[in-house]
């Protein structure tokens, strides 16, 4: 299957591993329509199209989306959590990390205008299988959005529903680290994985262009972490 004249949705397309896709799937001829809560002036990424949107805003997707010609693929890239303590955590601290990584995607899924065999693909992450201390929250909305794309590959067939999974991987979420301390970070994790390194946002990205083009791929979750999981 070619990319060729498709239309594609990159949500968190402007950065990080999101930006990623855009490159790849613009290279593989696609259409590209990104969208963030930001204008697309700060993205370096190639797109036709950009769309202003929120998707922790129900109304905003619903609003947003519905005017839009049908897309062939959607990718959605958004989301994260912040890391801390679980005992006495306030169960708000966990609901903030689902509004964009699983209700986002979810209202994405809903709203969106699809083509009859368009594809779906979420970034989930690799605390969904192996915890960290401190990440509750991460692992509990990731999980939960793998338990979405199962679900979704059910009840959508035969647009078909996906995720990647990634381990860490070098993008600008870590660029509120100082560079010295998160070099220093990367190499600890990169010496105690079995493939001795981090993940590029171009290694995860080369995953969800195969979960767009592969007519047999859904329910799947695609793990790409290094062997993060195996250690
Ligand atoms: N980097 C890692 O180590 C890692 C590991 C495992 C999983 N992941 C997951 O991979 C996904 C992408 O992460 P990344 O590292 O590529 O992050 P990133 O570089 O910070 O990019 C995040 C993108 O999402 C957009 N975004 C954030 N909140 C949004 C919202 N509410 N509505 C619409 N767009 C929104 C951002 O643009 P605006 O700011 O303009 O909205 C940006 O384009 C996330 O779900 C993250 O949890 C990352």
């Amino acid at each position: 299957m070619t990319l060729q004249g498709k239309r594609v949705l990159v949500v968190g397309g402007t950065s990080g591993i999101g930006a990623a896709v855009t490159r790849m799937a613009a290279t593989a001829g696609a259409d590209v329509i990104t969208a963030s809560r930001r204008d697309e002036a700060l993205s370096s990424a190639p797109a036709v199209a950009h769309l202003r949107l929120d998707i922790s805003e129900e109304a905003q997707v619903r609003s947003c989306l519905s005017g839009q010609l049908p897309f062939d693929h959607i990718v959605v890239s958004a989301g994260g959590a912040k890391p801390g303590k679980f005992r006495g955590q306030r169960s708000d601290a966990g609901a903030l990390a689902f509004e964009t990584k699983f209700w986002g995607a979810w209202r994405v899924a809903a709203h969106a205008p699809l083509t009859a065999n368009a594809s779906i693909t979420f970034i989930s992450g690799i605390f969904a299988e192996r915890p960290s201390a401190g990440q509750v929250a991460a692992s509990c909305a990731n999980a939960a959005l793998e338990a979405l794309a199962r679900a979704l590959a059910v009840e959508l067939g035969p647009i078909r529903v996906n995720a990647v999974s990634p381990g860490l991987v070098d993008t600008p979420m870590w660029h509120a680290m100082p560079e010295e301390r998160r070099t220093a970070y990367f190499a600890s994790v990169a010496e105690k994985l079995p493939a001795r390194r981090i993940c590029s946002s171009e290694e995860v990205a080369g995953l969800v262009l195969a979960c767009m083009a592969n007519p047999s791929l859904t329910g799947a979750v695609l793990k790409v972490d290094g062997g993060y999981t195996l250690v």
